[in-house]
């Protein structure tokens, strides 16, 4: 459907063409410095399109989990818009959370109808860039630390942004796993870890989302920047997976010319160095991908070819977007929008511990709820680098907390000071949350205040300033910042029940979480965060959602901690590069923990439910070429619940004449399944065979390994239900 789809939008390119040039008997071949606009900006979120035969400028906007706000014409700044303030929706390691893949691709809809609306043909994201640190700044941007997890999701998120005629641009392609130094690392990472843990999530992208562009990374890989790699741009992305959309640098990731024969197809970001009157403008026609471009065309350096090549890729996708009959424009912070936001965010909340059933909390009785913490009021759509949104509203989980209690007494208590403003790149959070108080002071009246409550909701985590959640850096600690361990050891002094709501894109050291009655993931969760914590605190909402990624109890136990080589790199001699090499190689996340024998404090998949769920009879069979697998699901518990059931395979290291190391299980299939309470369900999954594969380095394939293999189904990577060994 899609391939007909986009033939079809190309044939009336090509029509709309002819037309053009027999209706104006003009000739239909573009002139060089026609062909050569379209391969680089003309502003900073804008190139242009090919106005003598009606072809529209394309407009790129971030971002992943949200239309970012408008930028002046050639710069970052705001242009101070009163009519872009958009839907927040979760970032995408929420929507990971969800392990829904239809829910992604609902969310890919309702991005893709606010893009049009705003006029944005190009939506930058999602980013799959796999979660190899759990320290690493823009993991909160991404979908975890799975490659079969983030393929799935990334790829029914495409689908559903571009079923609407608005291009999606999985990025960054590839290997951008740190933002420490990412213009400068060059990283060393063997063919293994390359083509089963970094690649596969873009590839699935690609193959099953049809991702209309990619986005080439700041970083190298091979001492080669991404966007001038022909080894990743050209070998693998087109001739490997089949590639037929456009490249698209990151901003300001070219540095020379030769990007066009590598496989980039358009030049975005580049700073110049003015060269007009105005040094701090950008002069366009100083890109790599303008004059000095034509120069190399026309002495024959570059053959014309190439840029015949981009040109070709480039209206291609003008026939899938900007000339798409039909994109109609759009809707813009409709209720609908709301509705999905909340969904996700309320799909994604991950329940990670529940002593005693703290939780859900009884919003039919009077309770005396003290609410602690800086994100209980702090709104997070601001900041964080390029997916900073100008939101429209954003709810507050004191304001949600407040709501699904109506009958309950709500009082708040800072606690801690963190980062009292945000305005970033101009859009501020219109919030000033200074507070004059000590720390010591903070504490102490938080303390005070929680004499006669019957319990207290700790909203704390990380946020999205310098070295905590943010594009551009790392966190420089695994601990919660500002302190806040003293104030929930504080807290939990008093003997109050006190339930953790953490509010991060990323897992972090929590020492005292066996003394809280419950400990809630609820992530960065946009415009309807308060009324998605409040639902699944009340139980209006039954938590379903899983981790993305493992929760390490410390740094200490992941494979980089106190090793400079393998994070954050070591500078060369000339003091720019850093040479970071992946030496942990396929054991990354909970392929790591398995391998070292090391427990997460949570697991990779961990999520509970205000219910229960009973597996049983599980059974596997193989037929063309794919492993079904079934078991039975009941909801054994008195509400109703969704169960992700995840189904993870261990394959056999030796094979014939080859010996591979294996991690001891891979995740390969899951379904979500939503069950009333007795309620009871058969669940089927198939994997086609060759993704139980491993790639052979010599071979330059994957192959696929006969043996033993096991076959595990559980509720997370180390909550395994049932298990079946098979011959393959
Ligand atoms: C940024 C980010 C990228 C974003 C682009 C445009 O540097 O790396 O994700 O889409 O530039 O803002």
């Amino acid at each position: 459907m899609l391939i007909f789809d986009a033939m079809k939008r190309f044939a009336l390119l090509l029509a709309l063409l002819g037309f053009l040039s027999c209706g104006r008997q003009e000739t239909v071949e573009l002139s060089l410095d026609e062909k050569l606009a379209l391969t680089h900006a003309q502003s900073r979120f804008s190139s242009p399109g090919v106005p003598r035969l009606g072809i529209p400028e394309l407009w790129w906007s971030d971002g992943p989990n949200g239309v970012r706000a408008e930028a002046l014409w050639d710069s970052w700044a705001q242009a101070g818009w009163t009519s872009d303030s958009c839907t927040a929706y979760p970032a995408l390691t929420c929507l990971a959370a969800t392990w829904d893949e239809s829910l992604a691709g609902e969310m890919g809809i309702c991005l893709a109808e606010e893009a049009l609306y705003r006029g944005k043909d190009v939506l930058l994201g999602p980013g799959v860039n796999i979660m190899r640190l759990p320290t690493s700044g823009r993991n909160f941007e991404y979908m975890g630390e799975d490659p079969f997890l983030a393929g799935k999701m990334a790829a029914a998120y495409i689908r559903g942004v571009q079923s609407k005629g608005v291009a999606a641009s999985v990025k960054h392609f590839a290997l951008n796993n740190q933002e420490k130094a990412r213009a400068r690392v060059d990283v060393h990472v063997d063919e293994r870890a390359l083509h089963e843990i970094y690649l596969p999530a873009f590839k699935r992208a690609v193959q099953e989302g049809g991702a209309w562009t990619v986005m080439a990374a700041y970083n190298r890989i091979w001492d080669s920047h991404c966007s001038e790699n022909s080894r990743l741009l050209t070998d693998i992305l087109r001739d490997d997976w089949g590639f037929d959309g456009v490249v698209v640098s990151d901003w300001g990731a070219v540095h020379s010319t030769a990007a066009a024969a590598a496989g980039l197809d358009v030049e975005m970001g580049t700073s110049t160095d003015g060269l007009r009157d105005n040094p701090l403008a950008t002069d366009y026609n100083a890109f790599h991908f303008a004059a000095p471009y034509k120069e190399k065309i026309l002495s024959g350096e570059i053959p014309a070819d190439v840029l015949e090549t981009q040109v070709e890729r480039i209206l291609r996708l003008h026939g899938r977007t900007t000339l798409s009959p039909g994109r109609g424009r759009g809707r813009f912070v409709c209720p609908e929008h709301a509705a999905l936001a909340r969904k996700v965010g309320e799909e994604g909340i991950v329940l990670l511990e529940n002593r005693g059933g703290l939780l859900p909390l009884d919003a039919a009785r009077t309770l005396d709820i003290l609410v602690v913490g800086e994100n209980a009021v702090k709104k997070m759509a601001v900041g964080g680098g390029s997916s900073s949104l100008k939101a429209k509203y954003e709810i507050t989980p004191l304001e949600g907390i407040k709501a699904a209690f109506p009958l309950s007494r709500v009082r708040y208590e800072r606690g801690y000071v963190g980062d009292p403003g945000e305005v970033y790149w101009g859009v501020s959070s219109g919030q000033d949350l200074t507070d004059p108080r000590t720390p010591g002071r903070l504490v102490e009246d938080a303390v005070a205040a929680a004499a006669g409550a019957d319990v207290i909701i700790f909203v704390g985590g990380l946020n999205k300033s310098k070295n905590q959640d943010r594009e551009g850096r790392d966190r420089l600690s695994y601990t919660l910042p500002y302190d806040q361990d003293t104030v929930v050891e504080a807290l939990v002094g008093t003997g109050v029940p006190l339930v953790y709501v953490n509010v991060s894109g990323n897992p972090a050291a929590l020492p005292w979480h066996g003394r809280a009655g419950a400990v809630v993931q609820a992530w960065y969760l946009g415009s309807e965060a308060g009324t998605a914590l409040g639902a699944v605190l009340s139980g209006r909402v039954n938590p379903s959602g899983k981790l993305p990624f493992s929760w390490p109890s410390a740094l200490e136990d992941t494979p980089f901690y106190g090793n400079e080589r393998t994070y954050p790199g070591i500078l060369r001699e000339d003091g720019r590069i850093m040479d970071v090499y992946y030496d942990e190689g396929i054991f990354v996340g909970y392929r790591w923990y398995d391998h070292a024998g090391v427990a997460p404090l949570y697991p990779f998949g961990h999520g509970l439910s205000y219910t229960t769920f009973a597996w049983t009879d599980l059974r596997t069979s193989v037929r063309r070429g794919r492993l079904r697998v079934s078991l039975s699901l009941e909801n054994t518990g008195d509400r109703a619940g969704k169960e992700t059931v995840q189904v993870y395979v261990g394959a056999p290291a030796a094979g014939e004449g080859a010996s591979y190391e294996r991690p001891l299980q891979e995740l390969k299939a899951f379904r979500k399944v939503s069950l009333g309470p007795g309620e009871s369900q058969r669940v089927h999954v198939e994997i086609p065979l060759p993704e139980l594969g491993c790639y052979d380095s010599a071979q330059d394939r994957f192959v696929t390994v006969h043996g033993t293999y096991v076959v595990r189904v559980g509720a997370s990577s180390r909550d395994i239900r049932l298990e079946k060994q098979i011959e393959l």
